[in-house]
């Protein structure tokens, strides 16, 4: 890793949660004159770099927009040849995720995933089951509109059921439902490629991260990019609502 910049990072505020919008594959292969799925291919080298930049660096969950549910409606030919790299990646890297402690967590409707796609990532999640390392979090075939709808109808069968009572329903109680409920809120969202929106990402989820954008194309975004984001992320003021002579008040208090 470079490590003029890694050393800037200030230990002590290193984000626990990072979720990653991997956009521009497809533009990128076009750039270099080649088919969309050139890209595709080259951004797993990418996904590789960062995974092990983030244990490097002790973050503790990555989240990694991989499909999301819009992505069914693009041409047949790119998403075959996306699930399989799928399914390729997975089985070619679980033993080194394994090797370097990696927990590995999928978000999504499975039920949409083909059959193999399924068998190979169950295969993954339970090799990986007893980590301890960095969380590593699929999003595929993941939207938050899927998620919050769902989370909604199975909060509306518990007060059927009288498992719970509407009145109680707070924020906790959607929060467990949601397919996150393990895991914190992103703290650092990035988005790459130069498109300023969230695409259906984690809405309920990223309330309070800090959001970083760069036109750098997802395959070619590195560890020196990341540790860049992060030094962005630590000289923000996170005030969550408060003034910042509170929070000056706050950590002199502490
Ligand atoms: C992101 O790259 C990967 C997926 C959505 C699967 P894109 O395929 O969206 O690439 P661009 O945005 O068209 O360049
Ligand atoms: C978001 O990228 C989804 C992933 C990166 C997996 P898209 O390329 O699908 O998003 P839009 O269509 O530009 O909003
Ligand atoms: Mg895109």
């Amino acid at each position: 890793m470079e490590e003029v910049l890694q050393v800037q990072i200030d230990p002590n505020r290193i984000p626990s949660h990072i979720a990653i919008i991997m956009d521009g594959n497809g533009r990128w292969a076009e750039e270099q004159g080649h088919e969309r799925l050139y890209g595709h291919f080259h951004g797993v080298e990418s996904v590789r770099n960062i995974v092990e930049g983030c244990a490097e660096i002790g973050v503790k969950y990555l989240t990694l927009y991989a499909f999301s549910t819009e992505n069914w409606d693009r041409p047949q030919q790119e998403v075959d040849g996306l699930m399989s790299l799928l399914v390729d990646t997975i089985r070619k890297e679980v033993e080194i995720l394994s090797k370097n402690n990696i927990k590995m967590h999928v978000i999504g409707d499975m039920n949409m995933l083909p059959e193999q796609a399924r068998k190979e990532l169950h295969e993954a999640l339970e090799l990986t089951s007893h980590n301890t390392g960095l969380n590593l979090i699929i999003a595929l075939s993941y939207s938050s509109r899927w998620e919050l709808v769902n989370a909604v109808q199975k909060i509306a069968l518990d007060v059927q059921k009288g498992k719970i009572d509407p009145e109680k329903i707070d924020h906790q109680t959607l929060q467990s439902y949601l397919t996150t409920s393990n895991f914190p809120d992103p703290e650092l969202m990035i988005r790459t490629s130069g498109e300023y929106r969230i695409s259906n990402f984690l809405l309920y989820q990223l309330a309070y991260a800090e959001l970083y954008f760069t036109n750098t194309r997802w395959p070619e975004f590195r560890k020196k990019h990341l540790v860049e984001a992060i030094l962005d992320f630590q000289a923000r003021e996170r005030r969550f609502g408060k003034t910042s002579k509170q929070l000056t008040e706050e950590s002199i208090g502490s």
